[in-house]
């Protein structure tokens, strides 16, 4: 699959060098042509494959699959420089606002639709960048499952390859209009973590969640 970058940063990096070794095609963009043509060049070496760097209008008429992963500062800059090549895509948002100021009734993959009429999917927000560099990402056995909030079939279905080329699991988050409570988790967990604590061990396993249990 074609896959643009909206971003040269540390996440376009991480998943970008993952599929760009499965075999997609791959195009960084940002703000300045030599970073991003710098971050293609290390992402080709590491990932054995060419990783190409464009503007942002450039990776979003690039990609049939099209990931968001801008800072929050600039993610309504980045989206109209894209500009209307990004309508009617599958467009996987990465983003997340500043954990300080989340505001519940913002959701950024909510404004990523209506600003460019792409078919947002909301997908990889919750673990840290070096989370998905690793190779694969699998903690006490289990590969991470990455859930997914989208409305949108097609889409939903190419970021599930997407997922699974990472070597992790795709889980069905619900809807576009639940993408927001991924955020908001993306918001606590990284205030936990940050804290000090060990955001993991607040959820019991399965078998003790109070679910498949009869009435
Ligand atoms: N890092 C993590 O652990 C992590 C994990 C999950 C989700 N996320 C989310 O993923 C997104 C990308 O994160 P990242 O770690 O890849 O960030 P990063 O390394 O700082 O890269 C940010 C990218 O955003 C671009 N950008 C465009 N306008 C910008 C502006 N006004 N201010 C700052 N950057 C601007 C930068 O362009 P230039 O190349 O021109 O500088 C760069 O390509 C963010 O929304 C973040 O919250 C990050």
């Amino acid at each position: 699959m074609r896959i643009g970058i909206l971003g040269a940063g540390g996440m376009a990096d991480a998943l970008g060098t993952h599929w760009a070794r499965a075999g997609h095609e791959v195009m960084v963009s940002g703000r300045d042509p030599g970073r991003s043509a710098a971050r293609a060049a290390r992402m080709t070496a590491a990932a054995g494959a060419e990783v190409r760097a464009g503007s942002f209008a450039e990776a979003g008429g690039f990609g049939e699959v099209v990931v968001v992963a801008v800072r929050e500062a600039g993610l309504l800059g980045t989206l109209q420089a894209a500009g209307a090549v990004l309508r009617g895509k599958a467009l996987v948002d990465v983003t997340n606002a500043n954990p300080q100021e989340f505001d519940v009734t913002r959701s950024l993959a909510r404004l990523i639709g209506d600003v460019t009429g792409g078919h947002v999917v909301k997908a990889f927000n919750l673990c840290h960048v070096d989370v998905w560099r690793m190779t694969p990402p699998v903690f006490d056995g289990r590969p991470l499952a990455v859930p997914l909030c989208g409305d949108d079939p097609d889409a939903l279905a190419a970021v599930r390859t997407l997922v699974a080329d990472l070597g992790c699991t795709p889980v069905d988050g619900g809807g576009l209009g639940r993408a927001v409570l991924l955020e908001a988790t993306a918001a606590f967990m990284i205030g936990l973590w940050f804290g000090g604590a060990d955001a993991q061990a607040v959820l019991p396993p399965l078998d003790s969640s109070g679910a498949h249990q009869p009435a």
